[in-house]
């Protein structure tokens, strides 16, 4: 009897004091105290795959309002919202609402590319005189790791935790997935033990990290293929976005988009984005657009730093890219031709987005000068994209 009056009176006490709490008028003395948000990385279920798995949803919150929510399948970055000039939020990456979009045909939304990101030549290379033949996805050449590649499967929770929560300076969120690549999976050689994490931190920055090992010699290039545009996800193309790339020169491809091998400096070409320019400045030179891999100054020594910089000026929004890469793609987003539609309903059209995906040259497997994408037993492949969010 006591117990429940006791339980009673509680009730009615947070009942009665909770909207009173949230409706407090403040006094000029008392200016009103924003929504508090906390550093935070949270799990919920997202639903099930057609043959039964379950599909969970992580996201991670810092205190500035950057959200970012990630997910097993595919480890796939289904959205990254980012406050404006104005302190406005929006969501800045292409993708779908619910988890049935991404379980039908989409060009890799947000997804972890692998084994090999990008192209490799008549999908077939050669590793200590074996010949490894690769499904052909791309008319005769061999794209994103092939029909069923590390966008398409099932990756394993191995941590998810809020560093340093509510709130200090070095707080950070994280989650970290995990994957093992049977030895002839799409035709790639070895056992592949491979991890992706993404951590946000108080600095506004989504990093990636990417970690593999393999019982056999093979070949790894892994990277992240989200769509951006820095003024909203679906809402106009990105023609006006300002990009710099730190990157003198580029791998000139033939007409299946494979590289010839030569390496062309940029200088007075429409290829040449070192000092900052419009995206669509000079795009209607380059046929549909580009879609060409981009030699960063700082290959191939393997340290962080600066590959791009893109500022969007209605929303002043600034997204920098820090990579351990030698190479990074930029793809317009050429072949978004309307008949996909997106979070909001949004319809996705031609040149809708922008990605920049940190990685090996395409095809290094059968480029000799090229920096070498082998990986070998008892080696570990690592490689970090930072991606940093301010405005101006
Ligand atoms: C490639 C494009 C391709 C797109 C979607 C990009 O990484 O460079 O050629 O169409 O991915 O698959």
């Amino acid at each position: 009897m006591k117990t429940r009056f006791w339980i009673n009176f509680v009730l009615v006490v947070t009942v009665v004091c909770m909207p009173g709490c949230k409706k407090k008028t403040p006094t000029p003395e008392e200016p009103e105290v924003k929504e508090t948000r906390l550093m935070s990385a949270e799990k919920e279920s997202f639903g099930q795959t057609s043959d039964g798995r379950q599909i969970d949803l992580y996201t991670l919150t810092n205190t500035n309002g950057l959200r970012a929510r990630i997910m097993n399948y595919g480890a796939i970055l289904v959205s990254l919202e980012v406050p404006d000039r104005d302190g406005n939020i929006a969501d800045i990456t292409l993708g779908f609402d619910a988890l049935d979009g991404y379980l039908k045909e989409h060009p890799y939304f947000g997804a972890i590319v692998g084994r090999y990101a990008n192209r490799i030549g008549k999908g077939r290379f050669v590793l200590d005189g074996t010949e490894y033949k690769l499904a052909a996805n791309n008319g005769e050449n061999h794209l994103h790791g092939g029909i069923k590649g590390f966008d398409k499967v099932v990756w394993k929770l191995d941590d998810i935790r809020a560093e340093g929560a509510p709130r200090t300076e070095d707080s950070k969120a994280i989650v970290k997935m995990s994957y093992i690549s049977e030895d002839g999976e799409e035709g790639y050689p070895g056992n592949m033990a491979c991890t992706v994490t993404y951590t946000l931190t108080e600095d506004n920055e989504l990093k990636i990290s990417y970690e593999a090992e393999t019982d056999k010699t093979t070949v790894v290039n892994l990277t992240n293929h989200s769509y951006f545009n820095l003024a909203g996800q679906g809402t106009g193309d990105v023609l006006g976005h300002e990009l710099t790339l730190n990157a003198d020169k580029y791998t000139p491809v033939d007409e299946g988009l494979i590289p010839t091998g030569e390496i062309r400096s940029v200088k007075d070409s429409p290829m040449d984005f070192t000092m900052g320019m419009s995206i669509g400045s000079r795009i209607k030179q380059v046929g549909d657009g580009y879609d060409h891999n981009y030699v960063l100054n700082s290959s191939p020594d393997l340290s962080l730093a600066l590959a791009a910089r893109v500022y969007e000026p209605t929303s002043g929004r600034v997204m920098e890219i820090y990579t351990t890469e030698p190479g990074v793609q930029l793809y317009t987003g050429n072949f978004l031709d309307g008949s996909l539609t997106g979070k909001a309903g949004k319809v996705y059209k031609k040149h809708y987005a922008f990605c920049l995906e940190t990685q090996h040259f395409p095809d290094s497997p059968n480029k000799p000068n090229f920096p070498s994408a082998v990986l070998l037993p008892g080696q570990k492949y690592t490689s970090v994209t930072v991606h940093k969010f301010s405005t101006r």
